[in-house]
């Protein structure tokens, strides 16, 4: 066996890649390792369609982290992002968490440095932290419960009136949970660069030019576009609204790898992705379209790269996000 620091010269050098049969069903052999080293692969809506389909389950970041916590598998291969790798080894510590590119960051969570997120916290000693799950490991060692797009406001909700609450790390979530909530709260100024780069402007003229379409969003869009939306949701929420709802088309304000799963799920209805203010695929996240099916492959062969955090952050990072389960678990979520 390879360590992790050859593996990922190797990576980088394209060697791994290029030692692939060409002619090899990919699908078939990482089926094959899946069943042989007892290994489960959980996938984000925002994977390509091939990783999407390959995947035992598909999933929003909440259904995801529930999926990791309690699948008796032996190897969770995270098709996604690096916080969310690092969630599924926080709750499965015993386990092996592979992640097939650990490159795949997330701007959002990059936009929220731990330490002065400390100080930010420091200053306000007698607020309640809730951060939103695309952050750090770090920052979630700072937070008293954890929270997804799919549980936020009902996560504010259940916390009275009075206390006061700092939101972190993005603050278009964060303004959209203070209209939904009423209440208000000292909110970190990080974004996701996927959400913020569509323009108002196209999806207005877009949807003149479809008229009987219904724009919906992700709460991680700018207020601007979400006044304009018909339904705002997690990548799970809109996924449902798109499947049940009586309209057919649906301008689409989230990552495009969602587009995959509303497709198959409703093939008779038409879904446009909305556009970004440039001519590039920029709601393409560069960060989960980092994974590969030949990574993939390679991961579970070599069993790496494999998320390693420190046993204190785990410790120290467990107890909010297993607080947020358990809210989610008691209202059903
Ligand atoms: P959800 O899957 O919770 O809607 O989150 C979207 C996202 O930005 C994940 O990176
Ligand atoms: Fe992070 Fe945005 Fe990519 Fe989600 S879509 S992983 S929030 S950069």
């Amino acid at each position: 066996m390879i360590s992790q620091d050859n593996f990922i010269e190797l990576e980088k050098k394209g060697y791994l890649e290029r030692d692939i049969d060409p002619t090899m069903d990919l699908f078939e052999e990482i089926e094959k390792l899946k069943k042989e080293k007892n290994a489960v692969i959980l996938a984000h809506y925002y994977q390509e369609g091939d990783i999407q389909d390959i995947a035992d389950f598909v999933g929003d970041s909440l259904a995801l982290a529930q999926k990791a916590a309690n699948t008796d598998a032996d190897i969770i291969l995270f098709a996604g992002v690096e916080f969310m790798a690092e969630t599924a080894k926080i709750l499965s510590p015993q386990k092996k968490v592979l992640l097939p590119d650990l490159n795949a960051g997330c701007s959002l969570a990059e936009s929220c440095p731990a330490d002065e997120f400390a100080r930010f916290k420091e200053d306000r000693p007698d607020h309640i932290v809730i951060s939103y799950v695309n952050c750090s490991a770090e920052v979630k060692a700072l937070t008293d419960i954890v929270c997804t797009s799919s549980n936020a406001v009902q996560i504010i909700e259940s916390l009275p009136q009075e206390q006061k609450i700092i939101f972190g790390p993005d603050r278009n979530l964060g303004a959209y949970l203070e209209k939904k909530t009423g209440r208000e709260m000292a909110i970190w100024d990080g974004s996701c660069m996927v959400h913020e780069i569509f323009s108002l402007e196209k999806i207005i003229h877009l949807k003149a030019e479809n008229p009987d379409a219904q724009i919906i969003a992700h709460p991680e869009c700018e207020a601007e576009l979400l006044e304009h939306a018909a339904f705002i949701g997690s990548t799970a929420a809109l996924l449902r609204y798109s499947k049940e709802s009586s309209c057919s088309t649906f301008i689409v304000a989230t990552e495009s790898g969602i587009l995959h799963q509303m497709q198959k799920e409703a093939p008779e209805k038409t879904f446009i992705p909305a556009p970004p203010n440039n001519t590039c695929a920029c709601n393409d996240c560069p960060h989960m379209r980092l994974n590969t099916l030949e990574k993939l492959y390679n991961c579970l062969k070599y069993e790496l790269p494999e998320m390693i955090l420190p046993e204190e952050l785990i410790g120290a990072a467990k107890q909010p996000i297993v607080k947020m389960l358990e809210i989610s678990e008691r209202l059903g979520l």
